[in-house]
């Protein structure tokens, strides 16, 4: 007999038909919207599999819904969707899709970082709407990003290819995070300093730590107070790693100049989310793997996962294997 699988999001055919050789599947049907709780608690019931966005979460209330549950695809990097402890001690393997985003995913944290620091969306905003009279010597000035210090927190896979891209623009780099990265500090020419070291110093500060209970409003009042007035933070991580509310006072408060956000504490962001509101806002939803081929093969990659732990094979990017020696 297939191993039954349950996929919480219509997948691009090539993922789809990867798990279709090798087992059952039953899919929530829409591409768009997310599977409603009830429904995914229900389909959970006598899967061996489910291959899951990070739009679900999963705690320990739910994995109970599912007693046969051997494997957890996560299609993101990030796992902070998934109670790890609790999938490891009901032997839940959970994997991931890292290493197959990278690039993209710092391309977009780039374009975020110029836009925000040249104030592009305004720019255009003021194009489109017919408010452009004269060329005039202050209007909609920017911050310079070539020669200026670049902030990195959070010197994983994302953070090195962020810091790498900032080469051409001579960049002083310095960062932060658990460990020092001696390749990075080679590579790069990367300065390891304290967070609060490095909030003093940056002139763009992108976050790119994962979200833990550790990393959770790591930048809150007092953190975005120590950065420059002059400076940009850059968020393609996760919502809950910045203190919305306060950075908002700092925003409005002329202490911080402005943020490029592509993630929200809670998503999606409301229309009318206040950060929406400020013209030094730059903001986007949670796009920064997705382009064409980076979806497509973080789709495959957690399909490959998927299969390849239930039918005994090595699940390429598994997150706690010792759930899998079990
Ligand atoms: C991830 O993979 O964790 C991103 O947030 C979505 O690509």
């Amino acid at each position: 007999m297939k191993p039954k699988v349950y996929i919480t999001r219509q997948l691009p055919d090539r993922a789809l038909a990867i798990i279709a050789e090798a087992c059952d599947f039953r899919m929530w049907p829409e591409a768009e919207n997310a599977v409603p709780a009830n429904v995914l608690d229900e389909e959970i019931r006598d899967v061996d599999g489910v291959l899951s966005l990070l739009t679900e979460q999963w705690d320990g209330a739910r994995l109970a819904r599912a007693p046969r549950l051997r494997v957890l695809a996560n299609m993101a990097a990030g796992y902070d969707n998934v109670s790890i402890p609790d999938c490891t001690a009901r032997g839940v393997l959970v994997t991931n899709t890292r290493g197959v985003l990278t690039e993209t995913t710092a391309d977009l944290t780039w374009a975020l970082l110029m836009a925000t620091a040249r104030r592009l969306p305004e720019a255009e905003r003021v194009l489109k709407a017919g408010r452009w009279q004269t060329w005039s010597p202050m209007m909609l000035t920017g911050q310079d990003v070539y020669g200026a210090t670049l902030g990195i927190i959070g010197m994983g896979r994302i953070g090195r290819a962020v810091a790498r891209r900032s080469l051409g623009f001579a960049m002083p780099i310095i960062y932060t995070g658990r460990h020092r990265h001696e390749e990075a500090e080679a590579e790069l020419g990367a300065r390891y300093l304290p967070l609060d070291d490095l909030l003093r110093q940056s002139d763009f500060v992108v976050v790119q730590v994962p979200l833990s209970a550790e990393t959770r409003g790591l930048l809150g009042a007092r953190e975005l107070t120590l950065m420059k007035p002059t400076a940009c933070l850059i968020n393609t991580a996760r919502g809950g790693i910045v203190d919305e509310a306060a950075l908002y006072d700092a925003l409005v408060g002329g202490r911080l100049w402005a943020a490029g956000l592509d993630v929200f504490a809670s998503e999606p962001a409301a229309h009318d989310h206040p950060l929406l509101g400020l013209d030094n806002v730059v903001a986007l939803p949670h796009i920064g793997s997705a382009s064409i081929a980076t979806r497509t093969r973080m789709a495959t990659l957690a399909a490959e996962n998927l299969v390849a732990a239930l039918t005994g094979g090595r699940p390429p990017t598994p997150v706690n294997p010792e759930a899998w020696s079990q």
